[in-house]
């Protein structure tokens, strides 16, 4: 098959927000306790904390962590994990029908991001939690006057704030599945009230106002929290239909998802219009991936090429939407539906890292304007009818002038000759390209053979006269481009 990319150099579209690389780490399954926080493990250091996980975590780059979830936040109360551990009481987790011990709890995820060198963003309960108990765990985070809960801080071994920017009102509280789930408007009268008294507690935080992916909610708790918040969430797994080809389907579920991105975008200008509000409200992807196959904990995904590819797809997406996504984050970070995957003797990289490693490492900040001419496939989970084959998008390094062409062929057979053309510069030469692919579109990495799929980079001296790159069939590859004059 043939594509051609033209990119105009000169034209800068939106700057990436990198908050768009992060990850989230739930209370569930293994993601916690036996991924990122084993005490007791001779792999982890002397505050639990896995140190191979760690660096594993930190060469995906990830930019913020959201923490403590997900479903479990909507019955979690923080002062169980703050303290001597001794004294952290277990409780019953009525999210995913466990028992929390509460050894790791607030200082330990502030410590963890501190190891990662991740922005922390904590979830606040809005199921069943309270105004005064949000207020309060902003105090105990934030405060650095004579109050009560930031003295509790200072007494638990914390003399300065922990500083905690990023805060999300609640977890999907559209959903039955959720404990304390509401009706958009009970939502949105919360969540308003809630804010207000955050905003007193701590006027410099950023508030994230939950989305539900759907017009009417989104349009209610937009209409009536916009004034107070800085972003609003939307949550997106991606998983095959029954009745269709389980590819296909797969891999036009992103594009679904970014058309409900451009929706959404459309619903904050129209609110912002509406109430004239200046300041800006992002969107916070907060949770994202491929998730169809183990709906029930421990939910240990094992994920194949094709899974990548996907993940590699939505990148794209969301970086060609810069000006409104501004937070991202996979979901989950370690074990649970997520890109490493540990025993206590090790781990391995699941196919997803490799496109999330490549997009946090080899893409420019500066979002270029340029299109992809080619073939697509037929989808009913599109309004445009049809997904692309080939996705684009070409960004760019501006101090290095460095040229990031990100090209994933979803064509599950066909080979991808990609024609690239430039507009206002030249490509030099020392071109280098990242790839990841693979024989076959079900292979998965494993303790076994943990490198079936991995990123592999080749150096090229050039593309040609006539630039041209062959994507392999489903494939990822990050063309690396300096540019000359
Ligand atoms: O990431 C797994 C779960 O998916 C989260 O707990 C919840 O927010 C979503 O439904």
């Amino acid at each position: 098959m043939r594509a051609v990319v033209r990119i105009d150099t000169a034209r800068a579209v939106a700057v990436i927000d990198r908050k768009i690389y992060g990850n989230f780490a739930e209370h569930l399954g293994r993601c916690i306790y036996g991924g990122i926080y084993e005490p007791g493990s001779p792999r982890s250091d002397e505050r639990g904390f896995r140190t191979d996980v760690a660096e594993a975590v930190r060469d995906l780059g990830v930019s913020i962590l959201r923490w403590p979830g997900g479903n479990f936040v909507s019955g979690y109360h923080w002062l169980d994990g703050v303290g001597p551990r001794e004294e952290r009481p277990h409780r019953h987790d009525l999210a995913w029908h466990a028992i929390e011990t509460n050894q790791f709890g607030t200082n330990e995820f502030i410590a963890y991001c501190q190891l990662i060198g991740a922005e922390p963003y904590l979830c606040l309960n809005l199921g069943t939690g309270t105004i005064d108990e949000a207020a309060a765990w902003l105090a105990y985070c934030n405060c650095d006057d004579s109050t009560y809960y930031a003295e509790l801080r200072r007494k638990h071994g914390h003399r300065e704030p922990h500083r905690v920017a990023y805060w999300g009102l609640g977890n999907e509280l559209y959903g039955d599945w959720q404990i304390g789930h509401k009706t958009a408007e009970e939502y949105a009268r919360l969540a308003e009230e809630t804010a207000k008294v955050l905003r007193w507690t701590d006027p410099t935080i950023k508030l994230v106002a939950c989305g539900a992916q759907r017009v009417d909610w989104d349009w209610e708790v937009l209409s009536r929290v916009a004034r107070h918040v800085d972003y609003i969430s939307a949550h997106f797994y991606f998983g095959p239909r029954p009745d269709e080809d389980r590819i296909t389907s797969l891999l036009a579920a992103p594009f679904a998802a970014a058309e409900y991105l451009d929706i959404l975008s459309g619903l904050i200008a129209g609110v912002r219009r509406e109430q004239k509000i200046d300041h800006p409200i992002g969107i916070a992807v907060d949770e994202w991936n491929v998730w169809y196959r183990q709906r029930k904990p421990p939910l240990e995904e094992q994920y194949d090429l094709t899974d990548a590819v996907c993940v590699a797809a939505f990148l794209n997406l969301l970086r060609e939407r810069a000006a409104h996504v501004t937070i991202a984050n996979l979901a989950q970070l370690v074990n649970v539906i997520a890109p490493i995957f540990t025993r206590p003797d090790g781990l391995f990289r699941q196919t997803i890292y490799w496109p999330l490693y490549a997009a946090a490492r080899f893409s420019g900040s500066t979002v270029l304007r340029s299109d992809v001419e080619c073939d697509g496939f037929s989808s009913p989970r599109v309004l445009a009818g049809s997904v692309p084959y080939l996705s684009g998008l070409a960004t760019l390094d501006p101090d290095r002038r460095v040229l990031f062409l990100s090209l994933v062929n979803l064509h599950p057979r066909e080979a991808m000759e990609t024609r690239i053309l430039l507009r206002e510069a030249r490509m030099a030469d020392r071109i280098r390209a990242h790839v990841i692919t693979g024989d076959h579109p079900d292979t998965i990495n494993s303790f076994e053979n943990p490198d079936a799929i991995h990123l592999v980079t080749r150096n090229l001296s050039a593309l040609g006269t006539e630039p041209t790159w062959e994507a392999p069939p489903l494939s990822a590859s990050v063309l690396e481009i300096p540019l000359g004059g």
